[in-house]
């Protein structure tokens, strides 16, 4: 089959890999489309290398119709309409998926924009709800609404009932995350703690969904209000950072770090499980959608990284089979 395959200068291009097949418990997904993923760029550059056992083809979700289904799986047939977390393996005209990884594409959307999904929404929901705990009635600050990941969880957090402040590049950039349903976006390049501090009264967040890092540590941890969860799923601006401990002890605020690629299969298919319960719906009655900025054919993947690299992407790209 075709599937993108990496240089040794780390440029991307379509090669030709061997066909996968389906193990116990998988099955073997035509895709339609892949999602591009931040992660997917630092993979290129040979930072983010693919776990144990995962398929060294760059790609972390796709949407697509199964073609086979291994030994071992209930649930799911040959020509089903589906979507898909992965380790690896997306940005390919076909990839094996463990079945507790498959969400049936939504009804209301076109199944190419299903692959906008997973990564985003499972992202979101686990760093949200299981580990941020946000609750109605909270207010959390999403970081990078503009992004991937931000455009789903400022209409996840909205549609959980809580506030929903959020920071993005320029006042433009800015509206687009308002007209997801943020409540207040900033425009990062300003004071973001002055900001955060007139939205809330001087309160601060119960939840930060940090995408920054290092870099950010310290004014996350300002923003924090009494009992408030910073979780951090992203470096973007360094890993290393010191932390005053005695301002997160004075809040009773905690600091989270989370990786979804990296968890174990059990792990995963509960959170797609918990995704398919809550956010499913969500999506079928249109309180949450996709974002997605452009499609691209899989033959441009090159040039799809380079957009996402430009800062003018403003939710997904996408890379389509067809
Ligand atoms: N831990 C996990 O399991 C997990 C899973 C998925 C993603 N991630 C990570 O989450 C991050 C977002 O992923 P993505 O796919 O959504 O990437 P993306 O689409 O490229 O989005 C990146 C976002 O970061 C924002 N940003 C950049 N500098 C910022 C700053 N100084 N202040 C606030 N926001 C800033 C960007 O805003 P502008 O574009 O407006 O500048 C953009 O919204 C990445 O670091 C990715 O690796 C982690």
């Amino acid at each position: 089959m075709r599937a993108i395959t990496v240089t040794p200068d780390q440029r991307l291009e379509l090669g030709e890999v061997p066909d996968p097949a389906p193990g116990h418990g998988e099955v073997v997904v035509d895709v339609a489309a892949a999602g591009v993923n931040r992660a997917d760029l630092l993979q290129r550059a040979g930072h983010y290398p693919p776990p144990p056992g995962a398929s060294d083809v760059i790609g972390l979700e796709i949407s697509g119709t199964v073609r086979s289904v291994g030994e071992g799986v209930t649930g799911w047939q040959v020509g089903d309409r589906v979507c898909a977390l992965l380790a690896g393996g997306g940005y390919a005209e076909r990839t094996v998926v463990p079945a507790g990884q498959l969400l049936p594409a939504p009804s209301r959307l076109d199944l190419v924009d299903a692959a906008a999904l997973p990564e985003a929404l499972c992202t979101a929901w686990s760093n949200l709800v299981d580990v941020g705990r946000l609750s109605a009635g909270e207010t959390v600050l999403v970081h990078g609404g503009s992004g991937g990941v931000g455009s789903v969880a400022i209409q996840l957090g909205r549609a959980l009932g809580a506030r929903v402040l959020t920071t993005a590049r320029g006042t433009e950039r800015a509206a687009r995350c308002e007209e997801l349903g943020a409540d207040v976006a900033i425009d990062y390049r300003g004071d973001v703690p002055a900001a955060v501090a007139e939205a809330t009264d001087g309160r601060g967040v119960d939840v930060v969904l940090d995408v920054l890092g290092a870099g950010g540590l310290a004014d996350n941890t300002t923003m924090l209000a009494t009992g408030g969860r910073l979780v951090v799923i992203g470096t973007q601006r360094g890993r290393r950072a010191e932390l005053d401990l005695l301002s997160l002890m004075a809040k009773r605020a905690s600091v989270h770090g989370t990786t979804l690629r990296s968890r174990p299969l059990e792990e995963k298919a509960r959170i797609v499980a918990a995704v398919r319960e809550h956010v499913w719906p969500m999506l079928e009655d249109g309180r949450v959608r996709a974002v997605v900025h452009q499609r691209l054919p899989l033959a441009d993947a090159q040039r799809a990284h380079e957009l996402l690299d430009s800062g003018e992407v403003f939710g997904k790209l996408l890379l389509v089979t067809g």
